[in-house]
């Protein structure tokens, strides 16, 4: 395993082979992943169906790397118990699915997990001004979500750097956090941004190298650019 950046990585298991899901998690574990990215969809925010919460108790037994529970759902306030049961550490909402955001935070903290929200590439920053200073993490999404694989979107680069700014600005300490077509080229681009932790799918599971030299391809990437 190659030292750490101080750059959170946290692999989607989106792209991992199902069927050895528990090898794929284990592997991504050795190789020092910081966060396990589930993304959970319901086929109506978004077309698919993935994952739920019976997948994610299963990968709390496989792992002690925080599991980092991607709500892609309508109506998640009506999840967020099951998978907080399950063993989610992180649980992020998206902001345009939760008419009451305020109550949706305070119920994911209640459950006592961190709380996370999300942002599709059409919701500007200031749709999280007032919940900025309550949440754990902030998620923004660098491609449309609903599969992996896809291309970063580059005009997210500079809503990146705006909210980056707010926080720092305000003093919060909320991790911003990246997901969709992070690749070791794209990486030190998001981090200089000032994205703190990258989710990335298809450049560790499907890069046609091993877990622990994808992570490894991600994390050079960053030394060489200094993005550290
Ligand atoms: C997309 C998901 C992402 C996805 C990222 O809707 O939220 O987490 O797995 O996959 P890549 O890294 O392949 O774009
Ligand atoms: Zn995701």
């Amino acid at each position: 395993m190659e030292g750490k950046t101080g750059i959170k990585l946290a692999p989607s298991i989106l792209s991992a082979d199902f069927a050895r899901l528990g090898e794929q998690v284990a592997e991504a574990t050795r190789a020092g992943a910081d966060y396990i990215h589930v993304d959970v969809m319901d086929g109506h925010f978004v077309p698919p169906i993935t994952i739920g919460a019976p997948v994610v108790a299963a990968l709390r037994r496989c792992t002690d790397v925080p599991l980092d529970v991607h709500l892609m759902v309508e109506a998640p306030e009506h999840q967020i118990g099951q998978f907080a049961d399950a063993g989610a550490n992180i649980i992020t909402v998206h902001v345009e699915v939760c008419r009451h955001i305020h109550r949706t935070v305070r119920a994911i903290k209640e459950l006592g997990a961190r709380v996370g929200v999300a942002l599709n590439p059409g919701t500007p920053v200031e749709a999280l001004g007032e919940i900025l200073s309550s949440v754990d993490l902030v998620l923004v999404m660098t491609v449309n979500p609903g599969f992996g694989g896809q291309a970063f979107i580059d005009s997210t680069l500079d809503k990146i750097a705006r909210l980056r700014a707010e926080l720092d600005a305000r003093g919060l300490t909320a991790e911003l956090s990246v997901d969709g077509g992070i690749n070791s080229d794209v990486a030190p681009r998001v981090v200089k941004a000032g994205a703190r932790v990258l989710v990335a799918g298809a450049a560790i599971f499907n890069s046609g190298e091993t877990v622990e030299a994808a992570l490894g391809r991600i994390r050079s990437s960053l030394r060489q650019a200094h993005a550290l």
